[in-house]
């Protein structure tokens, strides 16, 4: 997404209604005597309006994106009933279309997520269609763990994908202790395919998805591919720094949206 989204005719109306403001504003200083009216308050107008333009663009493509995101989900996995909403808690469709894509093509064997949710479904789905491996889905709440297992149940999908309860506890990692899910729920993981991190959410610590880096980096194949949502925010960006620096330098993909998706490909 271009950093300031404005079409032709946003700035022609911009222009026009500076142009009111402006006079409006003359009048008023000339009326007052306060020449500061008219050299502050058009200034001012004319940013808070191209502020506004900009976003109402951005959020208008992203709907679109957003659109087309859907629709693809939709015709790819067919569900029998209802998928969860979408919701900012969630992943995005952005991210599931791309989950879809990632394992249509690469048929991934081993893929674990952190932090269940419409996503689960989404890659069950797709794994069942792809012939791709069950889903590992990591859940530190008990109460979304379960809405998760009922969801899969309900989809037909419990032979494609498995929630395990992952406890958020204190664990070592090279930069000291943090918050993470309990190692027992990693046990016996290796040779990962797609690891996607959209887990544990940030109100569990500073840089909370950073762990992921440094205790599961060394169980991924090679040649793994690593989704990261929320790398828009400003504490996913040691993750992604992490990531990045190891992953292969064309293996890097931005999708475009406000959440901030990446995909990483490692080297093989
Ligand atoms: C970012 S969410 C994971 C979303 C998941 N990948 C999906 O596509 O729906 C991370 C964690 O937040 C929790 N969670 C999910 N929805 C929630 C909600 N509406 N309110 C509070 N916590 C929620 C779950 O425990 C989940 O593991």
């Amino acid at each position: 997404m271009s950093l300031i989204a404005i079409k032709h005719e946003d700035s022609r109306r911009i222009a026009l209604l500076t142009g009111l403001f402006l006079i409006v504003s003359l009048a008023a200083g000339a009326m007052t005597g306060c020449w500061w009216i008219p050299a502050l308050s058009v200034p001012g107008f004319l940013g808070l309006a191209l502020l506004v333009a900009h976003y109402h663009r951005a959020a208008e493509e992203e709907r679109i994106f957003q659109d087309q995101d859907l629709q693809f989900i939709q015709s790819a996995i067919a569900p029998v009933h209802p998928l969860p909403y979408f919701t900012r808690w969630s992943s995005s469709p952005a991210l599931a279309a791309r989950l879809i894509g990632l394992i249509r093509t690469h048929r991934p064997q081993r893929i674990v997520e952190l932090g269940s949710g419409v996503s689960t479904l989404v890659m069950a789905y797709a794994a069942r269609e792809a012939g791709a491996g069950e889903v590992l889905s990591l859940d530190h709440d008990p109460e979304y763990a379960a809405i998760t297992r009922r969801n899969l149940d309900a989809h037909g999908l419990a032979a494609h994908a498995r929630v395990v309860d992952a406890p958020l506890v204190g664990v070592e990692t090279s930069r000291g202790r943090r918050i993470w899910y309990a190692a027992s729920a990693l046990d016996d993981l290796s040779g990962i395919d797609l690891l996607i991190v959209d887990g544990p959410p940030r109100k569990s610590g500073p840089d909370a998805r950073w762990p992921a880096f440094d205790l599961l980096r060394e169980r991924l194949a090679p040649g793994a591919f690593v989704v990261l949502d929320d790398t828009a925010r400003s504490d996913e960006k040691a993750s992604l720094e992490s990531w990045s620096s190891v992953a292969l330098p064309d293996g890097i993909q931005q999708i475009p949206g406000r959440k901030g998706v990446t995909i990483l490909r490692m080297p093989g």
